[in-house]
C-alpha cells in the first residue's frame, strides 16, 4: 500500500531552505512558550554549559500530622536529616546544599553537623514553596534547584546527579524527576504514584491509580509500570512562578502537585533509575530503614 503524504512537500531547493528558517523560528517560539528562551541567548553568547549552577535544597519541617519532629528521628544513631544531607553531599553536580526549615530545633541540629541552614517562614504550605523561599534568600544565583526530600535517608547521590543532568540535557524542560520499576504489590496503593512517559522520556501523566490500565482490568505482569520517586529538580526561573500557578483540575482531583506542571503545558523530563523507595512517612518506617541498613552494612 502506498503511503499518502499528509501535505505536499515543497519542490525547489530554495523552498527547502525556507523550511529550515521556518523550523528555526518555530523552535524559538516553542522554547519561548515553555519559558526557556534564555537557552538560546546563552548559546548565542557562548556562555558555556547550560544551567550549570546547581543548588540542592532539603526542605524540613517539624510539624507533621503523621510524624511529629520527623527530620530529627534517629536512624541508627544519626538524625534522619543528617543522613539525607550526607548522601546529598556525595552528589557531584551540586555546587551548594542547604537545609530549609522553619524550626529552630532542626536548624540547630543541622548547624551542629555542619550543614548550611536557611530559615524559611512557617507559612510555606509545602516543600516546593519552601524551596522557592530558600532560593530567594540565597546570596548566590542558581540555575537549577534540586528538591531533596528529607525523609529519604537512603537516596542515592547518583539519582540526584541524574535528575540534574536530565534537566541540563533537556533545554525545553523546566522540571525533572525520577521513576523506578513499580512493584506489583504497590499497584493499587494510592500513595504510590504511577507515571507514564513518552518515547523521549518526557512525562505524559502521573496518577494514584494504575496507569496504563490494561483492558483485562488486571495488572499486566509484562508491562514495565513506573513508580514516581519524590526527588525533583526545577529550572530556577520556573520555580519562581510554579507556586503561583493556580491549581488545575487534574492536580486537584489526584492531589498531585506535579500535574499542575503538565496541565500548564510545561515539559518534564523523567529518568528511570534502580531504586528501592524507602521513604519515612510514619514512626514505624524507621525500624524498616534500620533493618535494611544493617542488611546492607550501611552505618
Ligand atoms: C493486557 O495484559 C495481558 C497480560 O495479562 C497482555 O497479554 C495484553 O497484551 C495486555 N493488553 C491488552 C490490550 O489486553
Ligand atoms: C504547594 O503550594 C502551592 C501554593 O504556593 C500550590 O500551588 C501547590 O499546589 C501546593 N502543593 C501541594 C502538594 O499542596
Amino acid at each position: 500500500m502506498k503511503q499518502m503524504p499528509i501535505c505536499t512537500p515543497a519542490e525547489s531547493g530554495s523552498s527547502s531552505k525556507a523550511w529550515i528558517v521556518h523550523s528555526l523560528v518555530a523552535g524559538v517560539a516553542i522554547a519561548a512558550a515553555v519559558g526557556a528562551h534564555f537557552v538560546f541567548a546563552n548559546r548565542l553568547l557562548g556562555l558555556g554549559k547550560f544551567r550549570s549552577r546547581v543548588v540542592g535544597i532539603i526542605p524540613a519541617r517539624y510539624a507533621s500530622s503523621r510524624f511529629e519532629g520527623k527530620p530529627l528521628a534517629q536512624i541508627l544513631g544519626k538524625p534522619m536529616i543528617q543522613r539525607t544531607w550526607e548522601r546529598a553531599k556525595l552528589a557531584t553536580t551540586l555546587d551548594h546544599i542547604v537545609v530549609a526549615t522553619d524550626d529552630e530545633r532542626i536548624a540547630e541540629c543541622c548547624r551542629g553537623f555542619g550543614a548550611d541552614v536557611i530559615m524559611t517562614s512557617e507559612s510555606c504550605r509545602n516543600g516546593t514553596e519552601r524551596c522557592n523561599e530558600a532560593l530567594q534568600k540565597l546570596e548566590k544565583k542558581y540555575d537549577i534547584v534540586v528538591n531533596i526530600q528529607g525523609d529519604e535517608p537512603l537516596i542515592e547521590p547518583e539519582i540526584i546527579d541524574g535528575v540534574v543532568k536530565a534537566l541540563q540535557g533537556a533545554p525545553d524542560a523546566v522540571f525533572s524527576t525520577a521513576v523506578t520499576s513499580l512493584k506489583p504489590e504497590d499497584a493499587s496503593d494510592p500513595n504510590r504514584v504511577k507515571c507514564v512517559v513518552d518515547n523521549h522520556g518526557y512525562a505524559i501523566y502521573f496518577s494514584r491509580g494504575l496507569i496504563p490500565y490494561n483492558k483485562s482490568g488486571k495488572l499486566n505482569p509484562k508491562f514495565p509500570y513506573l513508580l514516581h520517586l519524590g526527588i525533583q529538580s526545577y529550572d530556577s526561573k520556573f520555580l519562581k512562578i510554579y507556586p503561583e500557578l493556580p491549581p488545575t483540575p487534574l492536580q486537584l482531583e489526584e492531589d498531585l502537585e506535579q500535574l499542575k506542571v503538565l496541565e500548564n503545558g510545561y515539559k518534564m523530563k523523567v529518568i528511570k533509575v534502580d531504586h528501592d523507595a524507602h521513604g519515612v512517612d510514619a514512626p514505624e518506617d524507621v525500624e524498616k530503614i534500620e533493618a535494611l541498613m544493617r542488611e546492607r552494612n550501611l552505618s
